[in-house]
């Protein structure tokens, strides 16, 4: 059985002012009628028969709870963190949660907030996946990527594995000039953060690598407490946990690594520059949503919110026009708008 886990907790502060603290990224439809959250349950069609189990931070629970329900689908469960503890954590809740009944399911591991253009493809490399995640192998998604993109976490492939390759290292966010190499080499794929793998075989790799993360977890849930759709754990035991990725705590030391590659049209939209290359533009490149009005503007992205935006004589922008704050920035450097939700994170 294959057990969907939705990671929603993150904060996607690189696309300020659109997305908030309060309201961030995966719960907005960033491309067309559904949110994010939405659009990665859907994808689930035809190929789980599980309902997902979300996390995300106690803060979001309504929103969630909703989109959920406007979606019209089933869940397993949303899991409240009273504080964000990185995705090690997080996935470790759903696995002690998921072997509570004596069950051990594949634990399909995906994040709210990534976009899949060729549903088809994804459903195949999940299909590829299992086999080897049901042999005690933990499985992650490789993408086929084709530019140095610094913003995600590098594969290296070893050899042919069954369906896949056994891993040969994992790099985090490599500096452009290793980025610019591993593409080059063809022997890399970025590191998607989707993973499938048994929750037991999580559990174990956990205990033996961060025994602390293990132990912080395995408190926090022996006490929790659920109310309607919502799992709450202890607060003081999880506030205790250390702050880690799957990638760093696990998926970087364990030796039953493999990697199943996909070629899904996959982007985690992680700035305003990816969200423009996934968005439909007209002939000049532009994508706008809301009031623009546009002379001479080429290859620029505006979110108009509440007012008429018009630009003049001005290419590769971005502008993004919300009630309460207003970016502009130029596309190649819109990366680093998240320098500016840590200055007014410092402020406040
Ligand atoms: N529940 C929960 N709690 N979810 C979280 C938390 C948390 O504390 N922190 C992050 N997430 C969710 C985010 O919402 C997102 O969906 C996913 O986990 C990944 O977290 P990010 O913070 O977006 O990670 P990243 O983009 O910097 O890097 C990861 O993803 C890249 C691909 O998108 C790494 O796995 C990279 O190696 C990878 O390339
Ligand atoms: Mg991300």
């Amino acid at each position: 059985m294959i057990l969907p886990v939705v990671m929603a907790g993150g904060s996607g502060t690189r696309l300020w002012p659109l997305s908030r603290g309060n309201y961030p990224k995966q719960f907005l439809s960033l491309s067309g009628e559904h949110t994010m959250l939405q659009d990665t349950l859907s994808r689930l069609n035809g190929l789980v028969h599980s309902p997902a189990m979300l996390i995300c931070n106690e803060e979001h629970r309504f929103i969630a709870a909703e989109q959920v329900r406007q979606l019209g689908v089933k869940h397993s469960g949303i899991f409240l963190e009273p504080v964000g503890r990185n995705t090690a954590p997080a996935i470790a809740l759903a696995a002690f949660k998921a072997i509570e009944k004596g069950e051990d399911p594949l634990l399909l591991v995906l994040a709210a907030d990534h976009i899949i253009d060729d549903i088809v493809s994804f459903h195949q490399s999940v299909n590829k996946a299992s086999e080897l995640a049901k042999q005690g192998k933990l499985v992650t998604f490789g993408i086929v990527g084709n530019k140095p993109e610094t913003g995600y976490g590098y594969i290296k492939r070893g050899e042919e594995f069954s369906t896949g390759f056994v891993v040969d290292s994992f790099v985090e966010k490599p500096d452009l000039e290793t980025a610019k190499h591993y593409i080059a080499s063809g022997d890399y794929y970025w590191n998607s953060g989707m993973f499938l793998f048994k929750a037991s075989r999580y559990l174990a790799e956990l205990k033996a690598f961060r025994p602390d993360i293990y132990n912080a977890c395995k408190k926090a849930i022996e006490i929790q407490s659920n109310d309607l759709d919502f799992i709450r754990v202890d607060r003081a035991a999880f506030e205790a946990c250390p702050d880690e990725s799957v990638d760093y705590a696990v998926m970087e030391h364990t030796q039953d690594a493999v990697v199943v590659p996909m070629d899904a049209g996959w982007s985690d939209v992680g700035g305003f520059a990816a969200l423009w290359e996934v968005s439909t533009k007209d002939e000049n490149g532009n994508a706008f949503t809301g009031d623009v009005k546009a002379v001479d503007t080429k290859n620029t992205l505006v979110f108009g919110e509440d007012k008429l935006v018009a630009t003049v004589g001005v290419e590769n922008l971005v502008i993004v026009n919300t009630k309460d704050a207003v970016l502009v920035a130029h596309k190649d450097q819109s990366q680093h708008v998240k320098s500016i939700v840590q200055q007014l994170k410092a402020e406040n």
